[in-house]
């Protein structure tokens, strides 16, 4: 029996509790997690933070519900670890769902811990990591559960634009608990042992006749390359866990921070090569990857959503130690051109870096929206919207270079100067026009043409084409305008885009004020 009035045994007690929890429950969760390829919630968070940097909050939080026996086993935790530590010594706040327990399910408890730890993050400005790993609404807490779902989608509402906030998949993630990974700003999802669907595969069968397996339904294949929902598909836990600490790095813990500031570094490959990246012939591709390499410290840079959208890279890097948001069109994709769900990548992506002080570089090398019935008929004109609006919403230094083609509508959204960027830099391989030389011949000179006979016809299109590239295909025509501000040699780029962003730190630019706007969505 223990007593109660002296003080070792109440530090005895103490001991005896904490031991529970860290020792014979966590040697539990490891040989069910290990047997499944899964890192323990506890595990996941050491792998997540400097070492012995977290320090745990309510431990000892315990469930009260007496539905279906669940008086009789009410583990210390409730199936989530929550806290804080620091990652490269900046503090993050965390929590991580213990599927051990309860299927790591969500009811009142738990709810509340997770919420306790955001509103901190909140109240410290910091960013939050969640890893998910559950079984979703926990079932013997009924609506209690479903509350506490609605109740985090409301705080990842409010923190959104406000802390950083990142989702990791480590497992099951069904039904409404999905909605609050969608809502932050990244998720990353684990090869093997994560899946995330609104309605599993027995409800889609029942409601549709198709019987999708899980990996098909919502393994991170889908979700990484085809919905989008997953910013980074990791081969394995270790790996999703650096991403995180990676991505942490080019971010300011919250929006009113600017981000943390390294050591600057030259790229690894000498400028000169810029010079001679853009290939003769239009129709010949290059790769913007090798661009972005030449123009950013240490030739390195973090991908989001590199699965998704190819077509369309968005990236952060850094430009004499600080971060900036690369958005480029990748020619080797579907020529660079901007579809929905390249739209809808950038758009989001750069809604993120402006909410965080994040400036934008854009990499131009675009002949338009992509010009298709299923691309109208999936909503291209409102989905496509998006990206013109977040580009004039967003406020932060904006440079942008246009490479090669910067057709269209691609001129105007990829961060022309009439979005309101900064600095315009065009490279002499630029042709800045309504579009390309050979449909613009066509188009302008189509009864000439077309009185013609073959193979005339022929002859004269090619000589009307190049009349045009000659007069339109070029960067002067939108120099003499002051759309560009300069055209420069390709090996001075980065120079110059340095320079831009050294001069635009102080910039100040803010919009009318207005409750939110309305986004097209
Ligand atoms: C309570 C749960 C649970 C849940 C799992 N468990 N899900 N307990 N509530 N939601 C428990 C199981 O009873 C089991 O307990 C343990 O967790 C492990 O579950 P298994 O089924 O054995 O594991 P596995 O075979 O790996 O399957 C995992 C699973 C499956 C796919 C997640 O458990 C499952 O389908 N669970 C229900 C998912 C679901 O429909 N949730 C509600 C979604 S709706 P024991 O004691 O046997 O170890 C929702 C609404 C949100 O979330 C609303 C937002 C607005």
């Amino acid at each position: 029996m223990l007593d109660r009035t002296s003080t070792a045994d109440r530090l005895g007690d103490l001991n005896a509790r904490h031991e529970e929890v860290t020792r014979v429950a966590e040697k539990r969760a490891r040989d069910r997690q290990h047997a499944k390829g899964k890192l323990t919630a506890r595990e996941r968070i050491e792998e997540l933070l400097d070492a012995d940097s977290f320090v745990e909050l309510d431990e000892f939080a315990r469930h009260r519900c007496t539905d279906f026996g669940m008086d009789r086993h009410r583990p210390y935790g409730d199936g989530v670890v929550t806290g804080h530590g620091t990652v490269d010594g900046r503090p993050v706040c965390v929590f991580s769902q213990d599927f051990t327990v309860f299927g790591g399910s969500m009811g009142e408890t738990f709810g509340r811990k997770v919420l306790k730890v955001m509103e901190l993050a909140m109240d410290i400005g910091c960013p939050v990591v969640g890893i998910n790993d559950s079984g979703g609404a926990r079932i013997q807490e009924g609506v209690e559960s479903l509350a506490y779902y609605a109740e985090l989608g409301r705080l990842n509402t409010h923190a959104s634009g406000v802390i950083p906030q990142l989702s990791m998949i480590t497992g099951p993630c069904a039904g409404g608990a999905v909605y609050s990974p969608a809502i932050t700003d990244f998720t990353v999802m684990v090869e093997g042992t994560s899946h995330m669907f609104v309605t599993g595969p027995d409800v889609v069968q029942a409601v549709s006749g198709e019987r999708p397996d899980v990996a098909e339904l919502g393994g991170p294949a889908t979700n990484g390359s085809v919905s989008g929902n997953a910013h980074y598909v990791a081969p394995d836990e270790q790996d999703a866990f650096s991403w995180v600490r990676a991505l942490l790095g080019y971010l300011p813990a919250n929006n009113l921070e600017q981000p943390p500031i390294y050591e600057p570094e030259e790229p690894l490959a000498r400028q000169e090569e810029l010079d001679e990246i853009v290939p003769d012939s239009e129709n010949q591709g290059y790769d913007m990857y090798d661009v972005i390499e030449r123009l950013v410290d240490g030739g390195e840079f973090l991908e989001v959503h590199d699965r998704f959208a190819p077509n369309m890279i968005c990236a952060f890097a850094r430009i004499e130690g600080r971060t900036v948001g690369v958005v480029a069109n990748q020619p080797q994709h579907l020529a660079g051109v901007i579809d929905i769900d390249a739209s809808e990548k950038a758009a989001r992506f750069v809604r993120f870096c402006d909410a965080f002080n994040v400036p934008l570089l854009t990499l131009a090398d675009v002949p338009g929206y992509l010009p298709s019935v299923a691309q109208e008929r999936g909503g291209i004109i409102r989905r496509g919207a998006k990206l013109i609006y977040a580009y004039a919403e967003a406020t932060v230094p904006k440079v942008t270079v246009v490479v090669r083609k910067a057709y269209g509508g691609g001129y105007a959204v990829m961060g022309s100067k009439h979005l309101g960027a900064d600095v315009n830099i065009a490279w002499p391989t630029a042709e800045i026009a309504v579009m390309g030389a050979p449909g613009a011949a066509a188009i302008l000179h189509r009864k000439r043409l077309a009185e013609t006979d073959e193979p005339q016809r022929a002859a004269l299109h090619a000589r009307l084409t190049a009349e045009y590239a000659e007069a339109f295909a070029t960067p002067y025509r939108a120099a003499e305008r002051g759309h560009v501000d300069m055209v420069v040699q390709p090996s001075r780029t980065r120079h110059q885009i340095a320079r831009a962003l050294r001069v635009l730190r102080t910039k100040r630019r803010t919009l009318p004020a207005k409750k939110h706007g309305n986004i097209p969505l």
